[in-house]
């Protein structure tokens, strides 16, 4: 169907941003700035030439501490941001629910920012009218789908992304840890739907803190460490490494919910 067996790959990115430190602490640095003519800005490298490869049908996890640069990895596959160094290969349509303010327009309404998702990613207007009460139905946020985004509460707004990103029907959803703030009620409604995505042999790029969901739902992860790529392997080797002795603990707790799971199908 594809004609390479990689759906993203990663090729030696960087990403730099430029820190500028806006607010001098004291009057005396006031002034030796001004003498000394002393800049405060100052690059930062949020990623440092990270390799990977997800393949066609794969579910691959990425881990790493807060600031560790999981949603900016997340930002340069989506297109986001052009990588400083280094370069992206997506093939299929991507799709990508990223953390709140990236990707929708806060000034727009819900119903205007599906109509915009659809556009940006190929669909005419047309064929969003089209699809668009599955979406409404799916995020399920009553009235505020005709209120600005800037009026919704994270929750919210995490429910529309979801549903639109998993709507358009992409071959690849790339989705940051946002499902977290759901309710119960949407996170395992919205679990449920990207586990039917991952069975119909889709790609999945997921970061997620939950070492539970690594193991339970991933065929492979990464672990960043600010900003350097420092493992690539199986789930078990990722965790072992991420928070080393709770590999017994998150596997109890991953067949736990496991059965859970099984008695609510049954
Ligand atoms: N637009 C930006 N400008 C400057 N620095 C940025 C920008 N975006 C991210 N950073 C910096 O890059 C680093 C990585 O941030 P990133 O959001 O990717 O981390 P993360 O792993 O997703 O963290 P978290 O678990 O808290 O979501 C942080 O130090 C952050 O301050
Ligand atoms: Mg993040």
């Amino acid at each position: 169907m594809f004609p390479s067996s990689t759906a993203i790959r990663v090729e030696h990115v960087t990403q730099r941003f430029r820190l500028i430190h806006e607010r001098p602490d004291t009057l005396r640095e006031v002034f030796a700035k001004r003498f000394k003519g002393k800049s405060s800005v100052h690059d930062f490298e949020a990623l440092k030439d990270v390799s990977f490869e997800v393949h066609h049908g794969e579910m691959l996890g990425v881990v790493g501490v807060n600031g560790s640069g999981k949603s900016t990895l997340l930002k340069v596959v989506s297109g986001v941001y052009a990588p400083s160094a280094g370069k992206v290969e997506v093939n299929g349509r991507l799709a990508s629910l990223l953390e709140l303010g990236s990707g929708m327009h806060p000034e727009l309404t819900g119903r205007e920012n599906i109509i915009l998702n659809g556009l940006l990613m190929g669909y005419s207007k047309k064929q969003m009218k089209a699809r668009e009460q599955r979406i409404i139905d799916f995020a399920d946020i009553g009235e505020f789908i005709d209120v600005p985004l800037k009026q919704y509460s994270s929750g919210m707004y995490a429910r529309l992304a979801f549903s639109v990103a998993t709507e358009v029907d992409p071959d690849i959803l790339v989705v940051d840890e946002i499902l977290s703030v759901g309710d119960a009620n949407f996170a395992a409604k919205s679990f449920k739907r990207m586990m039917d995505f991952r069975d119909s042999g889709k790609t999945i790029l997921f970061v997620t803190h939950s070492m539970q969901q690594v193991l339970q739902y991933c065929d492979r992860a990464i672990l960043l460490e600010a900003g350097r790529l420092v493992i690539d392997g199986a789930p078990e080797e990722v965790i072992e490494r991420y928070a080393p002795g709770t590999l017994a603990s998150t596997s109890a707790l991953a067949s736990a919910s496991e059965k859970y799971l099984a008695s609510l199908r049954e």
